[in-house]
């Protein structure tokens, strides 16, 4: 399976970031990696531009959308509109997401069946707190956030696994208990799905955490905003 390192730029950048970009076309020389996809995924005032002027190289996704496909929501977006300028994917369910704006699995689940009806594919991210992996619940916690988060219906999906406790923080928890939770929710998910690892990506540890049997690529936070640091990712493994 091909891997995806995605870059969540999250609410970070302007016009003048795109130069990033730039930067790591030239680096990828010109051209696209040929074994593994790339992503970034910025702010929305910026997935225009970036699509106009990169998706030949890279794919551009959005970081979240809204269930419906147009209406009065003020200072939404939805998943057509993310489509319609030029993005493939669009993030749901990320953490901060969740606690920002108390999104629960039902709401992610209704984004996720919006991405697939404008054509994009749903990243859902799943992950546990440090108090319930504390408790030993990590597992159970992903699998009730699967269960409520995953369309029913057969199509494109991404799964990023992002334990809240590792983002940001440059804490990871170790390679075997990565390894369990992905073997975990590749059980659920079966074989066609990608699976995502993300908390604290860095390129000193992208290698060993790409190698890891059923980590389908990266969602990489800070790393990705610096396009030195997002091009060692990506050649990393
Ligand atoms: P960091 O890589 O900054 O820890 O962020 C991870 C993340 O939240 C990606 O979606």
């Amino acid at each position: 399976m091909k891997k995806l390192i995605a870059g969540n730029w999250k609410m970070n950048g302007i016009q003048a970031s795109l130069e990033e970009v730039a930067r790591l076309v030239i680096g990828l020389d010109g051209g696209a990696a040929s074994d593994r996809d790339l992503l970034i995924c910025p702010p929305a005032t910026l997935l225009a531009k970036m699509a106009e002027e990169f998706s030949d190289v890279i794919f551009v996704g959005g970081q979240n959308c809204h269930e419906r496909e147009s209406g009065a929501h003020t200072g939404d977006v939805s998943a057509e509109m993310l489509a319609d300028a030029g993005a493939s994917y669009v993030i749901v369910g990320h953490s901060e997401r969740r606690a920002d704006h108390h999104e629960v699995d039902s709401d992610v689940k209704a984004k996720a069946m919006a991405a697939r009806r404008a054509g994009l594919t749903p990243i859902v991210c799943v992950g546990e707190s440090e108090a319930q992996r504390g408790e030993g619940e990590a597992l159970n916690v992903v699998g009730a956030q699967l269960s409520g988060s995953l369309p029913e219906e057969e199509g494109e999906l991404v799964i990023a696994y992002e334990p809240v406790w590792a983002i940001g923080t440059g804490l990871t928890p170790t390679l075997g208990d990565i390894a369990e939770m992905h073997g975990f929710i590749r059980d659920r998910v079966g074989s066609g799905v990608r699976i995502l690892y993300g908390g604290s990506v860095k390129p000193g540890n992208a290698h060993d955490i790409l190698a890891i049997k059923d980590v389908n690529g990266a969602l990489v936070g800070g790393a990705s905003l610096k396009a030195s640091d997002f091009l060692s990712i990506v050649s990393a493994g």
